[in-house]
């Protein structure tokens, strides 16, 4: 079989300490062929360390050279670069978010569908264990019937001191659209994708606009600062769920959360760490696994390697553009709902016609 030849545009940091490195465990798949970056020094420099053929001038010179791309550049360019790819017939493995607002990221599903490609978002926390595991415990019927979920996506001091991830011009937003993203689509997954029908939100960027900050991810300008590093939110869903979303950049806290809990009728579930208890002969017992840590690499490659057997058939893809693109909705309306002080309504466009 010959291998799969990748591209790579934007050759920052995921690109290099991740789905560069996870290409290069898939070897005997796929090989990293072209990439391209605004900054080409910074591209010559990756291609020399990785072993890329070629360094592109343009995107459009790179996608005649590959069967496949992955968009590591900043949110603004993710629409527009994968739906070129798309159209010249080029699958695509695009960065999170999908795209800056939920208008891109239908245009990039149509882009995927009338083309017959595969596009694929890397929300990687669908392929931790713990993510693995917690969406074969409920699509086994564990936790009986699911009512309440509750995201907390909480770092302590980590800002990105780096790239451009206070710039809303270019990111489209900070805590929530960079790291809520993540959680909110894990917790989407686990409940089996429900129709959200009303959003309330609240974002805040206070603290990182007060000078003096402690930040352990670099140092960012905090007059400059226009993205929120704080957001919660509540989602009620067609089915009765409702969830609690809760992320942060920058939270006065002890240390960094990460979860999401899962409560249904017969059982309930967090991940990160992965605990799971259940309702059996009148108490509730401990269900929880003995899960070894794993190393983000390996996280990193079964993503890859997911998306290669997609692009060959030989695999379902993990995160369909139509759960992505719901993710995107759902961000879209927090964002509008705190800006507005109103609960945002979610309708189909048939029922609002
Ligand atoms: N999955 C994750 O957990 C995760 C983690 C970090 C970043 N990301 C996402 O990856 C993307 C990049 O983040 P990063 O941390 O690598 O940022 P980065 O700043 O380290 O790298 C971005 C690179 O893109 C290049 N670039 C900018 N505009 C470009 C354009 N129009 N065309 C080509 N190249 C361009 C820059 O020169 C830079 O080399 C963002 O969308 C971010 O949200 C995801």
């Amino acid at each position: 079989m010959n291998k799969w030849k990748i591209g790579v545009i934007g050759t920052g940091g995921i690109a290099t300490e991740r789905h560069i490195p996870a290409l290069q465990s898939l070897h005997q798949k796929a090989e990293l062929s072209a990439v391209q970056d605004v900054n080409k020094s910074r591209a010559a420099e990756v291609a020399e360390t990785f072993g890329a053929a070629h360094v592109c001038d343009t995107p459009a010179e790179l996608f005649d050279l590959v069967d496949a791309v992955i968009i590591c550049t900043p949110n603004k360019f993710h629409a527009e670069l994968s739906i070129e790819a798309l159209n010249r017939g080029v699958h695509v493995l695009c960065e999170k978010p999908m795209a800056m607002n939920r208008y891109e990221a239908e245009a990039m599903k149509t882009a995927a569908e009338n083309n017959n490609r595969i596009l694929a978002i890397a929300y990687h926390y669908r392929h931790t264990q713990e993510g693995i595991m917690a969406k074969r415990v409920t699509e086994a019927g564990e936790l009986g019937k699911p009512l309440v979920a509750r995201v907390q996506a909480m770092r302590r001091r980590k800002v990105p001191g780096w790239g451009v991830f206070t710039n809303k011009e270019l990111q489209g937003g900070g805590s929530l659209i960079d790291f809520g993203c993540h959680l909110l689509d894990l917790s989407l997954w686990l409940l089996g994708n429900p129709e959200p029908v009303e959003v309330s939100a609240e974002t805040y960027n206070d603290l990182s606009r007060t000078p003096g900050q402690v930040n352990d991810w670099g140092a960012f300008d905090h007059e400059t600062f226009e993205v929120d590093d704080h957001v919660t939110s509540y989602i009620r869903f067609k089915n009765g769920l409702s969830l609690q979303f809760e992320c942060s950049w920058s939270a006065n806290i002890k240390e960094d959360h990460t979860s999401v809990s899962l409560s249904g009728v017969d059982g309930g579930l967090s991940v990160y760490p992965f605990e799971m208890y259940q309702t059996k002969y009148g108490a509730v017992w401990n269900a929880s696994p003995v899960l070894k840590e794993e190393e983000p690499s390996v996280v990193a490659t079964r993503q890859m390697d997911n998306f290669l057997a997609s692009c060959s058939g030989e695999e379902e893809l993990i995160v369909e553009a139509s759960e992505a693109l719901r993710v995107t909705e759902i961000i879209d309306a927090m964002y509008e709902s705190s800006d507005t002080g109103r609960a945002v309504t979610l309708k189909k466009e048939e029922e609002e016609s």
